[in-house]
């Protein structure tokens, strides 16, 4: 069994018997920001829930997993929605640039793969990105932090789009409220311009 293989047969069983679960509040409480028509893009979309509410908006969806099992969920979820799921290794076959007017990256890491997400957005497009950080204050996520984010980390993965939302509380204050384990990012590339 190859790298690609092991990896999906994992997230396979882990995918087994669920369905689409609830999207990143980062997505739905800033769904006002979403252009009304275009393309997007689910990257590494699990079960789909993000990719179920951009196809809601009207946005032409492509949801990539390397999870059979994910995307055979999420396409049996999807109805009549404009949505597409695909079986995809996305590190082997990133997104070409300048397809996409909206990405959403939830809970997946590949730093190397970052500049191709980036490029990927159309001008003017925006990248919803959330995932786990180092500093935290359970054991949610996974445990190396091979696939979790430096302090500010993100900021300087996408430094070179218009940073539109941001936050990371970190580990400050009465860590029994907010938002913890990660970090969210809302960005746009500029009009006109290459990231
Ligand atoms: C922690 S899950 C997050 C899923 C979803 N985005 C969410 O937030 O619910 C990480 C996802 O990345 C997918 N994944 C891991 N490596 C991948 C790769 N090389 N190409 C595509 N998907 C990958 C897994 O199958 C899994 O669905």
């Amino acid at each position: 069994m190859d790298v690609e293989q092991s990896q999906q047969a994992k997230w396979d069983n882990r995918y087994r018997g669920q369905t689409p679960g609830a999207p990143l509040s980062l997505l739905s409480d800033m769904a006002y920001l979403l252009p009304t028509t275009g393309h997007a893009l689910d990257l590494a979309c699990g079960t789909g829930a993000n990719a179920l509410l951009l196809a809601g908006r009207g946005l032409q969806t492509q949801a990539w997993d390397i999870s059979a099992v994910a995307v055979e969920t999420l396409t049996g979820h999807a109805g009549d929605l404009p949505l597409v799921a695909q079986r995809r290794d996305v590190v082997a076959e990133p997104p070409l640039p300048a397809t996409f007017d909206v990405i959403c990256v939830a809970h997946f890491l590949d730093r190397e793969l970052c500049p191709a997400i980036a490029a990927a957005l159309r001008p003017g497009g925006l990248l919803f990105y959330q995932t786990f950080t180092r500093d935290r204050v359970d054991d949610t996520g996974p445990s190396s932090s091979r696939y979790r984010l430096e302090s500010n980390e993100l900021l300087r993965l996408f430094a070179g789009l218009t940073v539109r939302y941001f936050r990371e509380d970190g580990v400050v204050g009465d860590t029994t409220l907010g938002l913890r384990n990660v970090a969210c990012l809302i960005a746009q590339r500029s009009v006109g311009t290459a990231p």
